[in-house]
């Protein structure tokens, strides 16, 4: 690879990917390989610690492999792999788990989330979720990670584990450092604007997929939910305005002023139209780059293999590094 920093991220094949997903992370990962080595990763074993149907993880994580590479990953440029296809990541996670105390892991917000909305199976993978995604970023010694504000935490956690590994066996790991868009961070439901975009979120309407068609995408718009005054702007306690705007100034590049002055002295209804409008528009391409590369299961095929094998290349030379460290007897 080319001498120039590393990116890794990764996403859950956990269905179609929202519109906080995509403006929160993916839609960065485009842009960002023409910078910097990238690799990006389908994160099928983290999707298991909740409760999966096999047919519909085997689907989801394909239709994630190929939504990404319609949203801009192009694996000529980066390493875009399926996380199962990799052992390294598991093998790194043990080790890292070693080195990250229970009490770390119990603060976690997303785990005290998910532990009370699937409380009939807080298994153990669920608590350890955070070990496992520091071992992703950390067994490619990657310096960035591009993510949405809801992953600060656990890239936190990630940077305590490495510098913990670096005090205990000398120097090694990079401590990665998070790339988290200014504005876009946290889309918010459309339903509930306190709350953060979710697919798990029981209403339809609050959340956008990117594979909704414009109709779709226009209608959950107009039902978003906006306050009483009638003024497009960005202040404190207008929530739903404020992530209207937000969403409308990722996806035109229209700064907030510009925003403003463009609906001044119009209504919601107008707003939400606009907005609606652009975002379908911004999504269309994906939507038929996508139906083109989900039919050729021949070529994803090709181009998950080809990223696994560069993956493992890789990682593997860090994870064994990391035995010697830790006084495993070598192999050969
Ligand atoms: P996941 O699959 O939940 O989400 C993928 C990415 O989308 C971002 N995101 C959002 N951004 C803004 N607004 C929202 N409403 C919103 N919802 C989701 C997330 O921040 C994330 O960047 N643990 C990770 C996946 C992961 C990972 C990694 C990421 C596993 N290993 C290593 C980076 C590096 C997760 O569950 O993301």
């Amino acid at each position: 690879m080319e001498d120039k920093k590393l990116i890794f991220s990764g996403i859950q094949p956990t269905g179609t990917f929202t519109l906080g997903n995509y403006i929160g992370a993916v839609r960065n990962w485009g842009p960002l390989q023409d910078e910097y080595n990238c690799i990006y990763c389908v994160v099928d074993l983290h999707a298991i610690t909740v409760k999966q149907d096999p047919v519909k993880l085997r689907q989801n994580t394909m239709n994630a492999y190929a939504l990404l590479m319609a949203c801009g990953v192009d694996p000529q440029k980066s390493i875009l792999f399926i996380q199962s296809h990799v052992k390294t990541h598991a093998e790194l996670s043990w080790i890292l788990s070693c080195n990250t105390q229970f009490g770390e892991l119990s603060r976690m917000t997303q785990f005290k989330d998910k532990s009370q909305r699937h409380a009939d199976d807080v298994n153990a993978g669920l608590f350890t979720y955070p070990v496992l995604m520091a071992a992703d970023i950390l067994a490619y010694n990657a310096d960035l990670v591009p993510v949405g504000g809801d992953q600060k935490q656990h890239l936190e956690l990630a940077r305590n584990i490495a510098q913990r590994f670096n005090q205990r066996y000398g120097d090694f790991f990079t401590v990665p450092e998070p790339y988290i868009p200014k504005v876009g961070a946290r889309v918010m439901s459309l339903q509930d604007p306190t709350k953060k975009m979710s697919k798990s979120d029981d209403n339809p309407n609050s959340c956008i997929l990117i594979l909704d068609d414009k109709d779709t995408v226009i209608r959950k718009f107009k039902r978003a939910v906006t306050d009483s005054e009638a003024e497009v702007c960005y202040r404190e306690g207008k929530d739903g305005i404020n992530n209207l705007m937000s969403i409308y100034s990722t996806i035109t590049g229209k700064d907030f002023a510009s925003i403003e002055s463009e609906f001044a002295g119009k209504g919601y209804g107008d707003f939400k139209l606009a907005v609606g409008e652009a975002v379908a528009d911004h999504l269309e391409p994906i939507r038929t780059e996508f139906d083109r590369l989900s039919k050729d299961k021949a070529f994803l095929k090709q181009c998950y293999t080809e990223g696994a094998e560069k993956a493992l290349r890789y990682s593997q030379r860090v994870v064994s590094k990391v035995y010697r460290k830790v006084g495993f007897v070598d192999r050969t």
